[in-house]
């Protein structure tokens, strides 16, 4: 969608499609690119009057012009405006440097600075405490010969944030941290090429690629000072649970809880990443696709994956506030975030009026959404109880009988 808009409100990620006013005064020769740079940034916001920008192809407005009632609201409970944005795409942006050096050493064959590489950690685990949206929106923006780099700091960044919502100790957040940083760290060996190649690979380009987690592994061996989980995830973080993966086709119980982790932050990071020459998948349809496929993730931690990101694919069962299951509805039309219908009380074991529940953002109290599995409830068929719900229609269980009930609306916090 093209969407005009001052030159003042432009930020980093934005595709710019044009300019008004005459084309000598605008300060670019090319008319479409992407705002990957601060310097791109200064130059496109000393513009006299206004630029076109495409969202489908980059970043929106934060806040639209002519934003309705239900926007500001949004505004206000914490989403992110435009100087969380502005800092984040600076921190991403030097991170995304330090990353190159990084990958530069190791074709140079230098020692990797550890040292670099946990400051950095900090300053991204830092950032995220209060500005986590913000952080995650800019890295899915990847500059074509920057992709690799920043990719590593958008997997960093999850790894942090996952681990967090884990109740994973703090030493192990920053050990996890390290391994997402480093996890493709055996790119470094495999040509620009074929890591940047807008077409299909061939057979023998993918086979480079995919010893690229034991050419990292052989590195990071030769790195004093690493955490063993570093090399454990950069090894193993494309195996997969039904043992599809490689480099060695590990199964279940062979797969350490961190390569887990780092496979659901790797593959969302990938599938929703934005280039100039590809428009990538939303979080909701990267996310609705992960959890459509049987036998790769860890089934606990993509739960825990989407709680900490506060997206569900529709139709999903979850116990909210303890005693209530809900199953997750399409997005609400007003960008509020995941609504969830309450239908049955699991303390009376009937079911209830239906109510729809839109949760706060940052609730993080262990029972305010939890995973549950629709066999432990339902005996009937899941998927055409689901549908009467999400539809609206009450649904008797000994009877399967429907009818409609219109639902209230809340809010909880
Ligand atoms: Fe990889």
């Amino acid at each position: 969608m093209l969407k005009r808009i001052r030159c003042e409100d432009a930020t980093m990620g934005m595709f710019v499609r044009g300019f008004e006013g005459k084309w000598l005064s605008h300060p670019f020769w090319k008319n479409h690119f992407l705002i990957s740079s601060e310097e791109k940034l200064a130059r496109v916001r000393t513009g006299q009057i206004a630029v076109i920008i495409d969202t489908s192809r980059g970043l929106d407005v934060a806040v639209p012009q002519g934003e309705s009632a239900a926007t500001k609201q949004m505004a206000t409970k914490g989403r992110f405006g435009r100087a969380d944005t502005t800092r984040a795409a600076e921190l991403a942006q030097r991170c995304t440097g330090v990353v190159k050096t990084l990958f530069d050493d190791c074709r140079l064959g230098r020692t990797i600075d550890t040292a670099a590489i946990l400051l950095m950690v900090d300053e991204i685990s830092g950032e995220l405490v209060h500005n986590m949206p913000a952080f995650l929106a800019v890295t899915r923006l990847k500059a074509k010969d920057e992709a690799t780099y920043t990719h590593s700091v958008a997997v960093c960044a999850l790894m942090i944030s996952l681990a967090r919502e884990m109740g994973v100790p703090p030493y192990e957040v920053r050990e996890l941290g390290m391994a997402g940083l480093l996890h493709d760290i055996g790119k470094a060996i495999v040509s620009d090429d074929i890591l940047h190649k807008p077409t299909p690979l061939t057979r023998e380009e993918w086979a480079q690629i995919k010893r690229h987690p034991t050419f990292g592994y052989e590195m990071l061996s030769r790195t004093p000072g690493l955490p063993p989980v570093a090399l454990d995830v950069c090894l193993h973080h494309h195996e997969r649970l039904d043992g599809t993966g490689y480099p060695s086709s590990l199964i279940e119980a062979d797969i350490s809880r961190a390569v887990r982790m780092a496979s659901v932050c790797d593959v969302y990071d990938a599938m929703t990443s934005i280039r100039s020459y590809k428009k990538g998948m939303s979080p909701l349809e990267a996310i609705t696709a992960m959890d459509a496929v049987d036998g790769h993730f860890d089934r606990t931690i993509l739960f825990r994956f989407m709680r900490n990101i506060g997206v569900y694919p529709a139709g999903k069962l979850v116990r909210l506030g303890g005693n209530r299951l809900a199953i997750t509805l399409p997005p609400h039309p007003n960008g509020l975030g995941c609504v969830f219908r309450a239908f049955y009380s699991t303390t009376d074991t009937r079911f209830t009026r239906y109510e729809d529940i839109i949760l706060a953002e940052h609730v993080s109290c262990d029972d305010a959404v939890a995973a549950e599995d629709p066999i432990t409830w339902f005996h009937a068929d899941w998927s055409t109880i689901g549908a009467a719900i999400m539809a609206g229609r009450r649904v008797d269980c000994n009877a399967l009988f429907t009818r409609n009930l219109p639902p209230e609306i809340a809010t909880a916090s």
